[in-house]
């Protein structure tokens, strides 16, 4: 049995990732630090907290004693940090939250780590490693900036960020490699382009679509619609650092993406189209809307889900236009694909979202009309 601390598992993310694994392989059990922040939601992963193979603590990864005892308590083998601010308008709103988690958070465990799986010193006077350990950072491809019309991210591209959060997630990454190249701590890094599927926070592109959509209000796109971003669907990400974890070398870095590009207005289409031809073909569905007009049949309107409902709203600052990922690497050390089409990925993601209107409704009970609020009525 191996053991992991998994940091930010309440999250999308790192909550399709403790599935994953956990039905996966047999022989890990995995404990969850995850300080419930309006991204975490411990219903999102209480059919998996069994406290036999998988164990929940409400903790901050800044939190040097928990992160000590923690790892005193279960002797962890491998620490997956996917724990962070991950909105990148939140962090143009509050950066030093960002700089805090996502920086000092990292740091901390690592530390943590250190303290715990040194175990003496070679004749250089480097640390020695127990057998067997890893910490793996989830970064993100937003490190490197942003693209022109043509090439790809690859792993040797210079690291460029232009966001808070991209900023912090590259301090992080840096953190990181200097550990492994200052004490020789075996690490890996994934930096992953945008995800989809499952469990996402309202927030972010798609299921606010989605959400907006069913509330029968405008769809707020950024700009002119026209930045590229390339979508993955959040099990392949899964595998990946699944793969990269338990098969790369000590101290690899590896890019994660599908060749997906798309831009904005595109998603904003075809996610409007999607749930017009589902309610469409299933009446049943157009119950979960908020309008709830009837025709002349007294069969409830959805003429009304069109393109009208674009609106295009104030730019985002310092909007990187386009991301794109090289995925050559893992492909030829690992033999790392994308399983789900995104033709096939958008349709699973915006069904789910339509089914699991309960989940929906349980993230965003807290202070996610305030902060629809306040971020939207700026922009238009
Ligand atoms: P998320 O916002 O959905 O989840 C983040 C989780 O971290 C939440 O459960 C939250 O409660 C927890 N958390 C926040 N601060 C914490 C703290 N101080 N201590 C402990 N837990 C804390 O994020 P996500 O989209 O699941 O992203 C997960 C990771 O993957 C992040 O590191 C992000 O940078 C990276 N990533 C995300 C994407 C994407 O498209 N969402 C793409 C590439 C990389
Ligand atoms: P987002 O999901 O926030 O991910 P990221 O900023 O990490 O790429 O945004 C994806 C793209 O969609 C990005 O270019 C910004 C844009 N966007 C909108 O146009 N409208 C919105 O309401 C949101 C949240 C994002």
């Amino acid at each position: 049995m191996k053991t992991y601390l998994v940091t930010g598992a309440a999250g999308f993310i790192g909550a399709n990732y403790i599935k994953y694994i956990l039905a996966k392989h047999d022989d890990i059990k995995v404990v969850v630090l995850d300080l419930l922040t309006y991204a975490g939601n411990l219903g999102t992963i209480a059919e998996d907290i069994d406290d036999e193979r998988c164990f929940f603590v409400k903790g901050d990864i800044c939190d040097a004693q928990l992160a000590d005892e923690l790892f005193a308590k279960f002797k962890f083998e491998v620490v997956v940090n996917f724990a962070a601010e991950s909105h990148v308008d939140r962090s143009i709103e509050n950066p030093q939250l960002f700089l805090q988690t996502n920086i000092l958070g990292t740091q901390n465990l690592l530390d943590a780590a250190r303290r715990a799986w040194v175990t003496g010193r070679d004749e250089k006077g480097y640390p020695t490693w127990r057998k067997g350990v890893r910490f793996h950072q989830v970064s993100t491809d937003e490190v490197y900036g942003s693209l022109g019309e043509t090439g790809f991210f690859t792993e040797e591209t210079p690291l460029n960020p232009h966001s808070p959060y991209s900023a912090s997630k590259t301090s992080a990454d840096h953190i990181v490699c200097a550990y492994h190249d200052t004490y020789h701590m075996p690490v890996s890094i994934t930096r992953c382009s945008n995800n989809y599927g499952p469990y996402q926070f309202p927030e972010k592109l798609i299921p606010l679509i989605i959400k907006n959509i069913l509330e029968g209000k405008q769809l707020p796109v950024y700009g002119e619609g026209t930045n590229i971003r390339d979508w993955l669907y959040v099990e392949d990400h899964c595998k990946a650092i699944d793969m990269v974890v338990t098969q790369a070398k000590d101290g690899s870095i590896y890019n994660v993406g599908g060749h997906n590009e798309r831009q904005n207005i595109q998603i904003v289409k075809l996610t409007i189209r999607t749930i017009h031809d589902m309610m469409e073909q299933e009446p049943a569905l157009r119950n979960l809307l908020k309008k709830q007009e009837k025709d002349a049949e007294g069969n409830i309107r959805i003429d009304w889900i069109n393109e009208s409902l674009i609106t295009f709203v104030k730019d985002r600052l310092g909007h990187d236009q386009r991301y794109g990922i090289d995925p050559s690497k893992i492909k030829e050390d690992l033999g790392w694909y994308p399983e789900t089409t995104f033709e096939v990925g958008i349709v699973k993601t915006i069904r789910w979202n339509l089914e699991n209107q309960a989940w929906i409704k349980d993230v965003t009970s807290g202070d996610y009309q305030k902060y629809y609020e306040k971020m939207y009525s700026d922009r238009c």
